[in-house]
Protein backbone atom coordinates (compact mmCIF):
# COMPACT_ATOMS: atom_id res chain seq x y z
CA UNK A 1 0.00 0.00 0.00
CA UNK A 2 1.38 3.38 -0.81
CA UNK A 3 2.83 5.69 1.70
CA UNK A 4 0.78 8.30 0.49
CA UNK A 5 -2.57 6.58 1.71
CA UNK A 6 -0.47 6.41 5.35
CA UNK A 7 -0.08 10.20 5.04
CA UNK A 8 -3.94 11.07 4.47
CA UNK A 9 -4.71 9.04 6.72
CA UNK A 10 -2.37 10.71 9.22
CA UNK A 11 -4.10 14.38 8.10
CA UNK A 12 -7.66 12.08 7.99
CA UNK A 13 -7.54 10.99 11.95
CA UNK A 14 -5.23 14.38 13.34
CA UNK A 15 -7.68 16.67 11.75
CA UNK A 16 -10.60 14.56 13.29
CA UNK A 17 -9.44 14.27 16.64
CA UNK A 18 -8.37 18.30 16.28
CA UNK A 19 -12.60 18.63 15.20
CA UNK A 20 -13.69 17.18 18.04
CA UNK A 21 -11.43 18.90 20.74
CA UNK A 22 -11.95 22.72 19.07
CA UNK A 23 -15.46 22.24 19.35
CA UNK A 24 -15.43 20.38 23.09
CA UNK A 25 -12.97 23.61 23.67
CA UNK A 26 -15.06 25.26 25.80
CA UNK A 27 -16.28 22.06 28.58
CA UNK A 28 -12.64 20.86 27.99
CA UNK A 29 -11.39 23.88 29.85
CA UNK A 30 -14.47 25.65 31.71
CA UNK A 31 -13.92 28.59 29.44
CA UNK A 32 -14.54 31.04 26.84
CA UNK A 33 -13.01 29.63 23.40
CA UNK A 34 -10.03 32.34 22.35
CA UNK A 35 -10.28 34.23 19.34
CA UNK A 36 -9.24 32.38 16.22
CA UNK A 37 -10.90 28.96 17.67
CA UNK A 38 -13.92 28.97 15.28
CA UNK A 39 -11.78 29.57 12.04
CA UNK A 40 -9.66 26.53 13.58
CA UNK A 41 -12.50 24.09 13.48
CA UNK A 42 -13.74 25.51 10.51
CA UNK A 43 -10.15 24.49 8.90
CA UNK A 44 -9.92 21.30 10.89
CA UNK A 45 -13.30 20.13 8.53
CA UNK A 46 -12.03 20.87 5.69
CA UNK A 47 -8.38 19.43 5.94
CA UNK A 48 -10.58 16.10 7.34
CA UNK A 49 -13.11 16.21 4.08
CA UNK A 50 -10.16 16.94 1.63
CA UNK A 51 -8.10 14.21 3.26
CA UNK A 52 -11.27 11.82 3.32
CA UNK A 53 -11.73 12.15 -0.39
CA UNK A 54 -7.90 11.61 -1.11
CA UNK A 55 -8.18 8.72 1.19
CA UNK A 56 -10.93 6.45 -0.89
CA UNK A 57 -9.41 8.05 -4.31
CA UNK A 58 -6.33 6.51 -3.39
CA UNK A 59 -8.04 3.54 -2.04
CA UNK A 60 -10.16 2.76 -4.91
CA UNK A 61 -7.12 3.17 -7.55
CA UNK A 62 -5.27 0.41 -5.93
CA UNK A 63 -8.60 -1.68 -5.38
CA UNK A 64 -9.04 -0.70 -9.19
CA UNK A 65 -4.90 -1.82 -9.50
CA UNK A 66 -4.32 1.20 -11.17
CA UNK A 67 -2.63 4.61 -10.64
CA UNK A 68 -4.46 6.72 -9.33
CA UNK A 69 -4.32 9.39 -11.92
CA UNK A 70 -5.35 6.59 -14.38
CA UNK A 71 -8.56 5.89 -12.35
CA UNK A 72 -11.66 6.58 -14.23
CA UNK A 73 -15.62 7.63 -12.94
CA UNK A 74 -16.58 3.93 -12.95
CA UNK A 75 -13.70 3.15 -10.89
CA UNK A 76 -14.09 5.33 -8.44
CA UNK A 77 -18.25 5.39 -8.35
CA UNK A 78 -17.62 1.23 -7.92
CA UNK A 79 -15.70 2.17 -4.73
CA UNK A 80 -17.71 4.61 -3.18
CA UNK A 81 -20.95 2.62 -3.40
CA UNK A 82 -19.39 -1.09 -4.07
CA UNK A 83 -17.55 -1.45 -0.92
CA UNK A 84 -18.47 -1.02 2.47
CA UNK A 85 -15.16 1.54 3.19
CA UNK A 86 -17.11 3.65 0.18
CA UNK A 87 -20.73 3.75 1.81
CA UNK A 88 -18.97 4.48 5.21
CA UNK A 89 -17.33 7.36 3.64
CA UNK A 90 -20.33 8.44 2.00
CA UNK A 91 -22.34 8.71 5.44
CA UNK A 92 -19.60 10.04 6.71
CA UNK A 93 -19.67 12.96 3.67
CA UNK A 94 -23.29 13.31 5.01
CA UNK A 95 -22.36 14.17 8.33
CA UNK A 96 -19.54 16.59 7.56
CA UNK A 97 -21.92 18.35 5.39
CA UNK A 98 -24.26 18.53 8.94
CA UNK A 99 -21.51 19.90 10.74
CA UNK A 100 -20.65 22.20 8.10
CA UNK A 101 -24.34 23.72 7.89
CA UNK A 102 -24.06 24.04 11.44
CA UNK A 103 -20.89 26.13 11.55
CA UNK A 104 -22.37 28.31 8.83
CA UNK A 105 -25.64 29.05 10.57
CA UNK A 106 -23.79 29.83 13.66
CA UNK A 107 -20.87 32.43 11.71
CA UNK A 108 -22.07 34.98 13.41
CA UNK A 109 -21.49 34.04 16.67
CA UNK A 110 -17.47 33.97 18.70
CA UNK A 111 -18.05 30.39 18.92
CA UNK A 112 -20.70 27.57 17.60
CA UNK A 113 -22.36 26.34 20.42
CA UNK A 114 -20.74 22.92 21.65
CA UNK A 115 -24.29 21.66 21.78
CA UNK A 116 -24.78 21.43 18.33
CA UNK A 117 -21.23 20.52 17.59
CA UNK A 118 -19.63 18.12 19.39
CA UNK A 119 -22.11 15.63 18.25
CA UNK A 120 -21.14 16.51 15.00
CA UNK A 121 -17.59 16.11 15.53
CA UNK A 122 -18.03 12.49 17.92
CA UNK A 123 -20.08 11.50 15.19
CA UNK A 124 -17.42 12.10 12.61
CA UNK A 125 -14.69 10.61 14.67
CA UNK A 126 -16.54 7.76 16.22
CA UNK A 127 -17.69 6.33 12.91
CA UNK A 128 -13.95 5.96 11.68
CA UNK A 129 -13.71 3.10 13.84
CA UNK A 130 -16.34 1.24 11.30
CA UNK A 131 -13.08 1.75 8.55
CA UNK A 132 -10.05 0.20 10.34
CA UNK A 133 -9.37 -3.10 11.45
CA UNK A 134 -11.22 -3.16 14.64
CA UNK A 135 -14.34 -3.58 12.55
CA UNK A 136 -13.07 -5.75 9.81
CA UNK A 137 -13.85 -9.16 11.72
CA UNK A 138 -17.51 -7.82 11.97
CA UNK A 139 -17.70 -7.97 15.80
CA UNK A 140 -19.67 -4.98 17.24
CA UNK A 141 -18.12 -5.07 20.29
CA UNK A 142 -14.78 -4.65 19.48
CA UNK A 143 -15.86 -1.78 16.83
CA UNK A 144 -17.49 0.27 19.75
CA UNK A 145 -14.64 0.01 21.49
CA UNK A 146 -12.47 0.88 18.64
CA UNK A 147 -14.95 4.12 18.22
CA UNK A 148 -14.75 4.95 22.11
CA UNK A 149 -10.70 4.70 21.94
CA UNK A 150 -10.83 7.31 18.94
CA UNK A 151 -13.10 9.44 21.17
CA UNK A 152 -10.74 9.67 23.90
CA UNK A 153 -8.04 9.99 22.06
CA UNK A 154 -9.85 13.34 20.06
CA UNK A 155 -9.99 14.73 23.91
CA UNK A 156 -6.20 13.66 25.19
CA UNK A 157 -3.73 14.43 23.32
CA UNK A 158 -6.24 15.94 20.76
CA UNK A 159 -7.62 18.47 23.64
CA UNK A 160 -3.95 19.71 23.90
CA UNK A 161 -4.04 22.16 21.20
CA UNK A 162 -6.94 24.24 22.79
CA UNK A 163 -5.10 24.13 26.04
CA UNK A 164 -1.75 25.27 24.35
CA UNK A 165 -3.37 28.20 22.36
CA UNK A 166 -5.32 29.62 25.32
CA UNK A 167 -2.18 29.01 27.90
CA UNK A 168 -0.84 31.67 25.42
CA UNK A 169 -2.50 34.60 26.56
CA UNK A 170 -4.76 33.77 29.49
CA UNK A 171 -5.07 35.25 32.55
CA UNK A 172 -3.37 33.33 35.33
CA UNK A 173 -6.69 32.76 37.25
CA UNK A 174 -8.61 31.36 33.85
CA UNK A 175 -5.35 29.35 33.20
CA UNK A 176 -5.57 27.41 36.45
CA UNK A 177 -9.21 26.81 36.16
CA UNK A 178 -8.72 25.29 32.66
CA UNK A 179 -5.84 23.49 33.83
CA UNK A 180 -7.82 22.16 36.85
CA UNK A 181 -10.71 21.11 34.13
CA UNK A 182 -8.42 19.73 31.55
CA UNK A 183 -6.56 17.32 33.93
CA UNK A 184 -9.62 15.98 35.71
CA UNK A 185 -10.60 15.21 31.97
CA UNK A 186 -7.67 13.82 30.87
CA UNK A 187 -7.12 11.29 33.71
CA UNK A 188 -10.09 9.75 33.02
CA UNK A 189 -9.55 9.84 29.03
CA UNK A 190 -6.25 8.68 29.20
CA UNK A 191 -7.48 5.41 31.31
CA UNK A 192 -10.25 4.98 28.52
CA UNK A 193 -7.58 5.42 26.09
CA UNK A 194 -5.42 2.63 27.44
CA UNK A 195 -8.28 0.15 28.11
CA UNK A 196 -10.00 0.25 24.91
CA UNK A 197 -6.22 0.21 23.17
CA UNK A 198 -5.57 -2.98 25.15
CA UNK A 199 -8.97 -4.35 24.01
CA UNK A 200 -7.92 -3.26 20.34
CA UNK A 201 -4.38 -5.22 21.13
CA UNK A 202 -5.75 -8.26 22.11
CA UNK A 203 -7.67 -8.55 19.46
CA UNK A 204 -5.63 -7.91 17.10
CA UNK A 205 -2.84 -8.81 17.97
CA UNK A 206 -3.90 -12.29 19.16
CA UNK A 207 -0.50 -12.95 21.62
CA UNK A 208 2.53 -11.62 23.64
CA UNK A 209 4.87 -13.22 21.26
CA UNK A 210 3.47 -11.52 18.10
CA UNK A 211 4.15 -8.09 19.82
CA UNK A 212 7.90 -8.85 19.04
CA UNK A 213 7.64 -11.05 16.01
CA UNK A 214 5.52 -9.16 14.08
CA UNK A 215 5.75 -5.46 11.97
CA UNK A 216 2.54 -5.01 13.42
CA UNK A 217 3.33 -5.93 16.77
CA UNK A 218 6.65 -3.84 16.99
CA UNK A 219 4.80 -1.04 15.52
CA UNK A 220 2.21 -1.17 18.45
CA UNK A 221 5.31 -1.20 21.00
CA UNK A 222 6.34 2.09 19.05
CA UNK A 223 3.07 3.39 19.60
CA UNK A 224 2.27 2.30 23.51
CA UNK A 225 5.98 3.64 23.82
CA UNK A 226 5.25 6.91 22.79
CA UNK A 227 1.89 6.90 25.14
CA UNK A 228 4.02 6.07 27.95
CA UNK A 229 6.39 9.22 27.84
CA UNK A 230 2.89 10.97 27.07
CA UNK A 231 1.56 9.69 29.84
CA UNK A 232 5.16 10.51 32.15
CA UNK A 233 5.12 14.35 31.05
CA UNK A 234 1.02 14.38 32.55
CA UNK A 235 1.95 12.97 35.30
CA UNK A 236 4.67 15.61 36.22
CA UNK A 237 2.36 18.48 35.00
CA UNK A 238 -0.56 16.99 37.27
CA UNK A 239 1.08 16.50 40.36
CA UNK A 240 4.55 19.03 40.60
CA UNK A 241 3.54 21.51 38.29
CA UNK A 242 -0.69 22.20 38.57
CA UNK A 243 -0.09 22.94 42.52
CA UNK A 244 2.57 25.43 41.84
CA UNK A 245 0.32 27.52 39.48
CA UNK A 246 0.15 30.37 38.86
CA UNK A 247 3.95 30.93 39.81
CA UNK A 248 5.49 31.97 36.49
CA UNK A 249 8.04 29.10 36.26
CA UNK A 250 5.49 26.82 36.71
CA UNK A 251 3.13 27.97 33.91
CA UNK A 252 6.06 28.07 31.89
CA UNK A 253 7.14 24.61 32.41
CA UNK A 254 3.38 23.27 31.79
CA UNK A 255 3.25 25.46 28.69
CA UNK A 256 6.65 23.43 27.97
CA UNK A 257 5.51 20.04 28.41
CA UNK A 258 1.93 20.34 26.93
CA UNK A 259 3.85 21.30 23.05
CA UNK A 260 6.15 18.60 23.60
CA UNK A 261 3.03 16.11 24.33
CA UNK A 262 1.32 17.12 21.26
CA UNK A 263 4.62 16.06 18.94
CA UNK A 264 4.80 13.12 20.54
CA UNK A 265 0.93 12.58 19.84
CA UNK A 266 1.86 13.26 16.22
CA UNK A 267 4.05 10.91 16.60
CA UNK A 268 1.18 8.48 18.19
CA UNK A 269 -1.14 9.61 14.74
CA UNK A 270 1.56 8.88 12.71
CA UNK A 271 2.46 5.44 13.71
CA UNK A 272 -1.21 4.76 13.75
CA UNK A 273 -1.93 5.82 10.12
CA UNK A 274 1.04 2.92 9.15
CA UNK A 275 -0.82 0.65 11.67
CA UNK A 276 -3.73 0.51 9.90
CA UNK A 277 -1.95 -0.77 6.58
CA UNK A 278 -0.46 -3.58 7.81
CA UNK A 279 -2.29 -6.76 8.69
CA UNK A 280 -2.69 -7.76 12.25
CA UNK A 281 -1.56 -11.01 13.25
CA UNK A 282 -4.13 -11.81 15.20
C1 LIG B 1 -1.80 8.88 22.77
C2 LIG B 1 -2.41 7.74 22.85
C3 LIG B 1 -3.18 7.10 21.71
C4 LIG B 1 -3.77 7.66 20.61
C5 LIG B 1 -3.78 9.12 20.19
C6 LIG B 1 -4.37 6.58 19.85
C7 LIG B 1 -5.05 6.76 18.65
C8 LIG B 1 -5.52 5.73 17.86
C9 LIG B 1 -6.22 5.90 16.61
C10 LIG B 1 -6.56 7.23 15.97
C11 LIG B 1 -6.48 4.66 16.10
C12 LIG B 1 -7.15 4.32 14.76
C13 LIG B 1 -8.42 3.64 14.96
C14 LIG B 1 -8.87 2.95 13.67
O1 LIG B 1 -8.23 2.98 12.63
O2 LIG B 1 -9.93 2.33 13.74
C15 LIG B 1 -5.95 3.72 17.03
C16 LIG B 1 -5.98 2.37 16.83
C17 LIG B 1 -5.40 1.49 17.68
N1 LIG B 1 -4.85 1.74 18.93
FE1 LIG B 1 -4.54 3.56 19.72
N2 LIG B 1 -4.15 5.38 20.49
C18 LIG B 1 -3.44 5.67 21.63
C19 LIG B 1 -3.01 4.78 22.57
C20 LIG B 1 -3.09 3.41 22.41
C21 LIG B 1 -2.59 2.45 23.37
C22 LIG B 1 -1.95 2.81 24.71
C23 LIG B 1 -2.81 1.20 22.83
C24 LIG B 1 -2.48 -0.16 23.39
C25 LIG B 1 -2.50 -0.48 24.64
C26 LIG B 1 -3.43 1.40 21.53
C27 LIG B 1 -3.78 0.37 20.66
C28 LIG B 1 -4.38 0.56 19.44
C29 LIG B 1 -4.64 -0.51 18.47
C30 LIG B 1 -4.27 -1.99 18.63
C31 LIG B 1 -5.29 0.07 17.37
C32 LIG B 1 -5.79 -0.62 16.09
C33 LIG B 1 -4.83 -0.28 14.99
C34 LIG B 1 -5.32 -0.86 13.67
O3 LIG B 1 -4.99 -2.01 13.41
O4 LIG B 1 -6.00 -0.16 12.92
N3 LIG B 1 -3.60 2.75 21.31
N4 LIG B 1 -5.36 4.39 18.10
Amino acid sequence: MPLSIALVRAFHFASGMLLLAVAAAPWLLAAAPVRGMARLMRWALAVHVLSGAAWGWLAFSEMAGVSPWAVDGGGLAMGWVGTSFGRLSLLRAGMAAVLALVLWCERKRRFPPPGWTVPCAAALLGSLAWAGHAAAGGSGFFAVADGFHLLAAGIWPGGLVPLALFLVSAPDAEAVRAVRRFSAVSLVTVALLAATGAINAWHLVGGWSALGTTGYGRLLLVKVALFAVMVGIGARNLLALKPRLPEPAARGWLQGNVGAELVLGMGVVGVVALLGMLPPPG
